[in-house]
């Protein structure tokens, strides 16, 4: 079970990151990271590569913890979570990682239908059933019997978000959810994370170096620089941001984004979250 909060929410944050410090080794990643997630709200986090985005979320999830400052979800402190209790408190969320991190050994259906199981919620038909709308929701019809292994980068990409969002969890974490995607299935992509937060009130929180979709989906989008967030505005306030480094950072995506996978990518694999 997970606690209590041990602190109130009156402000409806669902995720806040108080002073957050995080270096490895000499190398100083997080240097003061004040951020806050609003229940219900979409939020867009942008930076350079190695600013520290992943590093930043896998805060939230309790896989890292701060040297100094603290993460909060619903008001709870991630750091004062014992094993067992982080193992419960992780199911509230959705992820999709960077990494990729589905089950190899499992076909694409059992890895959509491994959180619905393990929630026990479902019978064995609802599951079926849920798996199926999970695989039409990212146009993968058919590839259920499937092996990661058997499937491109980015169609593994769509197996990660299908399985996040199979629940329909209230909070969903997204790291470069539509990298290495086509611009329809990019647009695919966007359109379920809208539709998420429309229809379930879900929060969201995604890391993308695509400016258009960031654009599209986002309430805030926060860019992280230098070890801080160095500013945090709705979409229409960031684009017109004077700020040299955001306006750097905005032309540098119009270029062409960084993206670290393709559909054609080598096979990733990694155990799931
Ligand atoms: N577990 C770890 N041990 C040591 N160093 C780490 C660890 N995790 C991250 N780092 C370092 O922290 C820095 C930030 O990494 P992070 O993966 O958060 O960057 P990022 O902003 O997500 O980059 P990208 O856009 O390329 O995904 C990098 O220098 C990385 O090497
Ligand atoms: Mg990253």
């Amino acid at each position: 079970m997970v606690p209590a909060p041990a602190t109130d929410t009156p402000d409806g944050a669902a995720i806040r990151w108080i002073d957050v410090h995080k270096a490895f080794g000499e190398k100083k990643v997080l240097a003061g990271v004040d951020l806050e997630v609003a229940r219900g709200d979409s939020m867009v986090i942008i930076g350079g590569s190695g600013t520290g985005k992943s590093v930043l979320l896998k805060h939230v999830i309790g896989l890292l913890r701060p040297d100094r400052g603290r993460v909060e979800v619903d008001g709870v402190d991630v750091a004062s979570l014992g094993s067992t209790e982080l193992t419960g408190f992780r199911r509230r969320f959705g992820m999709a990682f960077q990494e990729g991190a589905l089950f190899d050994s499992m076909t694409v259906a059992e890895n959509i239908a491994f959180p619905l199981r393990r929630s026990g919620r479902l019978t064995q038909a609802e599951t079926h059933a849920r798996v199926e709308e999970c695989l039409e929701m990212v146009h993968l019809e058919g590839a259920g019997s499937k092996r990661p292994g058997e499937l491109s980068g980015g169609m593994r990409r769509r197996v990660g978000f299908a399985r996040a969002v199979a629940l329909e969890p209230a909070i969903l974490l997204f790291d470069e959810p539509t990298s290495g995607l086509d611009p329809v299935m990019t647009g695919t992509i966007d359109e379920l994370i809208i539709e998420l937060r429309e229809k379930l009130g879900s929060t969201t929180l995604t890391i993308t170096h695509d400016m258009a979709s960031a654009f599209r989906i986002a309430d805030q989008i926060a860019m992280l620089c230098d070890g801080r967030i160095l500013v945090t505005a709705p979409p229409d306030e960031f684009r017109n941001l004077q700020d040299p480094r955001v306006q750097q950072f905005l032309r540098g995506e119009a270029r062409g984004p960084l993206t670290d996978d393709t559909e054609s990518a080598p096979h990733e694999t990694g155990e799931s979250p």
